[in-house]
């Protein structure tokens, strides 16, 4: 079975780009990373792709004069890849219509929250300041909005009352390295159809 082509877009620390990798690796998705982009020059997710010889740019946004040609960039590389599925992994910023219509229904995103609960920035800190007692992370496709897009999978944990931001973002990445190469997983498998704004997850046995 031909493996399905991801390029992934990261801003910083990139452990779910790591956590793909390492899913791809031991062969538990019929997946395969085949480039990395990150709008910041010093982010580790592209010393991580290096590591593992995956291809990795630095698309620096202010050599372009707006965001279209900025995108435009980065459906270029995408593309030279014959990416198939395009994953963000902590990239911070908000996709446009350039990349989105490059690639419709093919791009994921992970948020450190039960969407559409605490959609945005600092999503853990929004969750102590509400006193939610359960938080969590959803997988999602993406659409023009700010984490509004199409609910893929979610995992979901307990909120203490000693909890800091730190001690729940730790708790939620925990699950968020599950659920994104599950994810990824199901789309190489063809297990996800857009019913509206639902997806079904088609076949299997496992019961998510
Ligand atoms: C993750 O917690 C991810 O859910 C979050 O940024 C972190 C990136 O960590 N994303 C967002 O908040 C997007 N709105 P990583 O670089 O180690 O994968």
């Amino acid at each position: 079975m031909a493996l399905l082509k991801v390029g992934v877009l990261a801003s910083g620390r990139g452990s779910n780009l790591q956590s793909i990798i390492d899913s791809c690796q031991r062969g538990e998705i019929n997946a395969e990373v085949k480039v990395v982009i990150s709008d910041s020059r010093d982010a580790y997710a592209l010393r991580r792709a290096e590591k593992y010889g995956i291809d990795a740019y630095f698309v620096n946004v202010k050599e372009y004069p707006d965001k279209a040609a900025y995108e435009a960039r980065i459906v270029e590389i995408l593309k030279q890849y014959q990416v198939e599925l395009v994953c963000l992994a902590g990239y911070m910023r908000l996709v446009g219509s350039t990349v989105l219509k490059a690639f419709p229904w093919r791009i994921m995103n992970i948020h450190p929250s039960l969407l559409p609960a605490f959609p945005g920035l600092h999503a853990q800190r929004q969750a102590l300041d509400h006193g939610v007692k359960i938080s969590g992370c959803t997988v999602h496709f993406v659409d023009e909005g700010m984490d509004t897009g199409p609910i893929i999978l979610q995992a979901a944990v307990p909120v203490y009352d000693d909890d800091t931001e730190e001690s729940l973002a730790e708790r939620i990445l925990e699950q968020e390295h599950k659920i994104y190469p599950q994810a990824v997983g199901l789309f190489a498998d063809g297990r996800l159809q857009l019913v509206g704004k639902k997806v079904i997850i088609n076949g299997g046995k496992k019961n998510y």
